[in-house]
């Protein structure tokens, strides 16, 4: 059984082919600062409509892509495995080497379901696929409430005062719901909240490392130091459930993953780890934002707010909409497996392409007044914030159970409560990561 992170290779040095799209400056792309004041909406907008399919130059790797902004487009990629491949690099923009970050994180990062094509992705997703059924999740709905109705307990009592949602809200309710999931035992749940911490440094981190501007300081030192301390935890514990559930398995999801297999045989301990990373990652980061990134919205759009908790009926399709204005994973990349064709751009065999979801979830052609949170909107559940084709989001309803249940619960208790304006953005292009957020609940 080989490894993904043994055979993912780096894209193409391109453009191969003539341009057909005008050459705008896309390079705010491949700025994480850019990404630490929000998602670029403007420069989105800008490629959507003057240069849909535009080469970008990514300075890391040397390696350049295509981004895509325009929602047809983003479909056509998604809909086509076969030339578009996940596997051949890998979901991200750069493709993980373990020379650049901790050598552990780089590869499990590459060898998870995520970064397969099929055959092997739809061997390895048929095992998760137990615990996602709507019957499945049904069960587990009422312990989120209940979940929700005592995380609101604990803020009810700083009504009045700024309490940062991130911290009491947003990172908690995720990992509940994950960790019931998985099947981990209660005792050991915190320590995940401080891996996520790091986790959503480590991209900005190896970047510094890369191009040498990381300035060390005995702060800094100390920050790398529990960096690689968490990120080893981290793994080692996963590993360590897993193999425990080979041999005492249970009614869980870890014990789906510890017997799933590959070409016939139990997975490697790297695949373990890969998968163990992708899911705590997956299931745990995206919603988190876009609980928070909710919040802001509706303290932006307070008719919206006013009309969801007057009619909470609206609450499905309302969560959908929130998925879209967040869209939290900013982008993934495909693989040209061939010469082919989008939007009347040639792409090159090997040349990468990735995926503007926020870009494509604000795209006029297919919602009306994007840029406008719309509670009714008739298309809300249209989005591709959670992908299309074979790798869409498996978690796609637990994520809606809980924005869901979140916010029916919140509007219901605290009908006025706003974002006060402070919010903190991790530098990180490829998820949307807000890492603090400063709210007023009403008394
Ligand atoms: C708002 C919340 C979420 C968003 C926006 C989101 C988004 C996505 C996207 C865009 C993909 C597609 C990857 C691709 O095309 O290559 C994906 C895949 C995935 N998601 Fe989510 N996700 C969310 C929540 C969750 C949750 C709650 C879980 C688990 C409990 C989860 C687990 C996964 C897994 C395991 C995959 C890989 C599926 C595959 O490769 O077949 N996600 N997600």
């Amino acid at each position: 059984m080989q490894l993904i992170s043994q055979t993912a290779v780096e894209g193409r040095v391109g453009p191969t082919f003539a341009r057909s799209c005008p050459q705008l400056n896309a390079s705010g792309l491949t700025d994480l600062h850019v990404f630490a004041k929000g998602q670029p909406y403007d420069l989105y907008r800008e490629l959507r409509e003057k240069a849909p399919v535009v080469w970008v130059d990514e300075p890391l790797s040397g390696a350049g892509f295509w981004a895509l902004t325009r929602y047809d487009d983003v479909m056509k990629v998604n809909g086509d495995p076969q030339t578009f491949s996940s596997q051949r690099g890998g979901i991200l923009m750069v493709t993980p080497r373990p020379e650049q970050g901790h050598p552990l994180l780089t590869r499990a990062s590459l060898d998870a379901m995520i970064n397969m094509d099929a055959p092997w992705h739809l061997e390895l997703r048929r095992e998760h696929m137990a615990f996602f059924t709507p019957k499945y999740l049904e069960a587990i709905k009422g312990r989120i409430a209940d979940k929700i109705t005592q995380l609101l307990d604990a803020m009810a009592p700083h009504a009045g005062e700024e309490i940062d949602m991130v911290e009491h809200f947003s990172s908690r309710l995720p990992l509940f719901t994950l960790c019931e999931l998985l099947g981990v035992p209660e005792a050991d749940r915190e320590k995940f909240l401080e891996w996520m911490h790091y986790l959503e440094r480590a991209q900005d981190l190896a970047l510094q490392q890369r191009i040498g501007t990381l300035q060390m300081s005995p702060d800094l030192i100390a920050f790398i130091q529990n960096f690689n301390s968490n990120v080893e935890e981290m793994f080692a514990y996963g590993r360590d459930l897993l193999h425990k559930r080979r041999a005492d398995p249970k009614e869980d999801l870890l014990t789906a993953i510890a017997h799933a297999k590959l070409d016939d045989e139990l997975l490697r301990d790297e695949y373990l780890d890969g998968s163990w990373l992708l899911i705590v990652f997956a299931g745990n980061d995206t919603t988190r934002n876009t609980l928070s990134g909710t919040m802001k919205l509706l303290t932006e759009f307070p008719d919206e707010r006013a009309k969801l908790a007057a009619r909470p009926e609206l609450g499905a399709n309302a969560a959908n909409e929130f998925i879209r204005m967040v869209s939290p994973v900013i982008y993934m990349r495909r693989t040209a497996t061939c010469d082919a064709e989008i939007g009347g751009q040639t792409i090159a065999e090997g040349e990468k392409v990735i995926m503007y979801y926020g870009a494509a979830n604000r795209d006029p052609a297919v919602f009306e007044y994007p840029d406008t949170l719309n509670v009714e909107r008739a298309n809300a559940d249209k989005h591709i914030a959670f992908g299309y084709g074979p790798h869409v989001c498996i978690g796609k309803r637990v994520a809606q159970i809980q924005l869901q249940e979140a916010y029916r619960q919140i509007l219901a208790r605290f009908p006025n409560a706003t974002w006060t304006g402070d919010i903190d953005i991790a530098p990180n292009n490829f998820v949307h990561a807000i890492s603090r957020l400063g709210v007023r609940l009403d008394g």
